[in-house]
């Protein structure tokens, strides 16, 4: 393959051709785990300092994750969006309702190249973003996080991982690299998106290299591993002091 699978315009293009079929593949596909390892990233953020807490969604995709946000926290004052994929901005407001819309605002943006406001944000959260990055482009995303969270903001992150050393780990990755892909040949007209999602995860590995980068930039860090690895989370704050 002589594309660069890292390059944010070649990854905008594989999520802006997913968009439509995304939610519901990556639910079915995952036996229902992404919506568990979602919620699961929200109860991992630490209590923000502020009562009504305002941040950013990174990688927001199709806003999965805000119903588990707007329960954890009901006096939430306000979520930003951030994504690079237009496709996938135009379902999150597609899937908006009035109860939710005055809560969110979007900036369609590639996050590697962002000039977001410093110390701008009580939390930042991002579930299933980190894979299309490689460990130059996570260096970046943490030195963007350290930088937008305000002194006490925190940050929960989690992506689907390499589950090493579990003994069913074979078979989640026949599932990852060949029963997915097939799936999505026989009934999704011949694409091959899912397919390339599968390849970025297997690649991401889990995200222990890059909490060793959030810590680095100067912040609180915990790393978990997620039903036996198969998801790993990063989460923590920035110190008041910063
Ligand atoms: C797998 S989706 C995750 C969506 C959602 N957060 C979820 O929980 O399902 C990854 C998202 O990251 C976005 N993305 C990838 N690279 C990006 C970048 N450089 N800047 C902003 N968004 C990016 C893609 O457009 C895509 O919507």
């Amino acid at each position: 393959m002589t594309e660069d699978l890292y390059d944010p315009r070649f990854v905008k293009a594989v999520f802006d051709r997913c968009s439509d079929r995304y939610i519901a593949f990556s639910y079915a596909c995952s036996f229902g785990f992404t919506e568990r390892w979602r919620r699961q990233c929200v109860a991992l953020l630490p209590p923000p300092d502020v009562q009504a807490p305002s941040g950013y969604d990174f990688m927001a995709g199709t806003g999965e994750v805000w119903p588990h946000l707007l329960k954890r926290f009901p006096d939430l004052e306000a979520i930003t969006a951030v994504d690079i994929s237009s496709g996938m901005h135009r379902r999150a407001l597609e899937r908006l309702h009035a109860l939710r819309a005055h809560k969110i605002a979007f900036i369609e943006d590639d996050l590697l190249a962002s000039d977001l406001p410093s110390d701008s944000a009580d939390f930042v959260i991002s579930t299933f973003g980190l894979k299309t990055f490689n460990p130059a482009q996570h260096a970046q995303l943490a030195a963007l996080t350290a930088r937008v969270l305000k002194p006490g903001g925190v940050f929960s992150m989690v992506e689907a991982s390499d589950p090493k050393g579990w003994w069913l780990r074979p078979l989640y990755r026949l599932h990852l690299l060949v029963v997915l892909p097939l799936i999505e040949r026989l009934f999704l007209r011949g694409a091959r998106d899912f397919a390339m999602i599968g390849v970025y995860s297997s690649n991401f590995g889990d995200a222990s290299g890059l909490a060793g980068m959030l810590q680095a930039e100067g912040l609180e860090v915990r790393y978990r591993r997620l039903f036996f690895g198969c998801a790993t989370a990063v989460s923590g704050r920035k110190s008041l002091r910063s």
